[in-house]
């Protein structure tokens, strides 16, 4: 339990400079459980606290952890170059609380991507100790056989890798759809092993990491939620 003073509260949870925050409280534009606060060295027991900000309600969090599901077209990177960045999909306050990606996603990957602006988490998700599974369908360009499955299965060598890598799993939902799932997290790994296995990715999606799946989080394509701590307990390796 902690007490902060509002002009605190709200540049803790990205609404801004706290000179910024200041002329929000003094211009009227926050209530905090109802009524209107103007005085911005008001304190506030922060968990659980209830504000609004321009009319939006806002619950005081101290981070945030969300799951996005990604369309094509997007970058994961926080400098994106040739397409809009994965935070263009949020609201502003999160780029401002330095929400990140955890992991990268290709810009045409879609799927599931988790957000957040905890510094710990996001460096316990994306350790390569950590073994997290994460599954991936591929729709590829040529039929997927019997033989490519046990390539991935086997382990494809890849440029730049000292030794052979391999899919945990695989298997397949299509003529030309394969699920996949990896523990590691090389850059364009998916893409690169069925390449290496004499095929090509035309599509790609990510399905789950852990056991939290995007069929559970119900999202469309490009919306976000928050998640439960039930949820992110699902972020475990098996
Ligand atoms: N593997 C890829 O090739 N691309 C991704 O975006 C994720 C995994």
């Amino acid at each position: 339990m902690s007490k902060l003073t509002l002009d605190r509260i709200l540049q803790s949870q990205g609404f801004g400079s706290r000179k910024w925050c200041r002329e929000l409280i003094t211009d009227g534009e926050v209530t905090v459980a109802g009524a209107k606060v103007t005085d911005y060295r008001q304190l506030f027991e922060t968990d659980g606290l209830e504000f609004t900000v321009y009319d939006e309600p806002w619950l005081y969090r101290e981070h945030i952890y969300i799951a996005l599901n990604k369309p094509s077209g997007y970058e994961c990177s926080r400098k994106p170059s040739h397409h809009p960045g994965v935070l263009t999909l949020l609201p502003e306050q999160f780029t401002w609380r330095d929400v990140q990606p955890v992991g990268r996603l290709d810009h045409d990957t879609t799927g599931l991507l988790l957000m957040s602006d905890d510094g710990a988490f996001i460096h316990a998700q994306t350790s390569p100790r950590r073994h997290i599974p994460k599954v991936y369908v591929a729709t590829t360009d040529t039929p997927v056989t019997g033989a490519l499955i046990e390539q991935l299965l086997s382990g494809v060598q890849l440029h730049d890798e000292p030794a052979p890598i391999a899919a945990s799993s695989c298997r397949q939902l299509g003529d030309r759809e394969i699920e996949i799932v990896l523990e590691q997290g090389k850059y364009h790994q998916v893409k690169r092993m069925l390449a290496a296995a004499g095929n090509h990715c035309a599509a790609l999606r990510r399905t789950a990491i852990g056991k939290l799946t995007l069929g559970m989080l119900d999202l469309d394509a490009g919306e976000w939620r928050y998640l439960e701590q039930a949820e992110l307990d699902l972020l475990v390796p098996e």
